[in-house]
């Protein structure tokens, strides 16, 4: 069963975005399975170097558009990528070092993280890319 499903509340009015956003909800949800169906750390380690390089992707897709358009709250929003990445990073770390599980609590960080991020952050620069002819 899914973690999360995406769906239109999701949506920052971005087509790229969104699709962006889609991918990343189906890479936690993927991870989360895995993990639910008792599969290897190798995998599990795989789909971990995945998430954590989409992530990367993803967060410099916004923030090329924040320095393109002048965006105002970049500095703020730049943070919130950055500290998510180094939490990432320091799981798959600890995952590859053997040092730290798959857990039901780094699972929830992760989907609660990307909804929250998502509908409280994101959102919020939709109208403004919008402006700027990003649709
Ligand atoms: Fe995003
Ligand atoms: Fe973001």
């Amino acid at each position: 069963m899914a973690l999360f499903e995406w769906d239109e509340t999701f949506s920052v009015n971005v087509v790229e975005i969104d699709q962006q956003h889609r991918k990343l909800v189906e890479m936690v949800n993927e991870l989360h399975d895995a993990m639910g169906a008792g599969k290897s750390k190798e995998i599990l380690g795989k789909i971990i170097k995945g998430l954590s390089n989409y992530a990367k992707i993803h967060f410099a897709t916004e923030e090329k558009y924040f320095d393109q358009f002048g965006y105002p709250d970049a500095d703020s929003h730049k943070d919130e990528h950055a500290n998510f990445a180094q939490k990432v990073a320091e799981f798959k770390e600890g995952f590859d070092a053997g040092r730290l599980g798959l857990s039901i609590e780094v699972m929830r960080f992760l989907s609660t993280w990307l909804k929250s991020h998502i509908k409280d952050v994101d959102k919020k620069y939709g109208p403004f890319f919008n402006e700027n002819g990003l649709k």
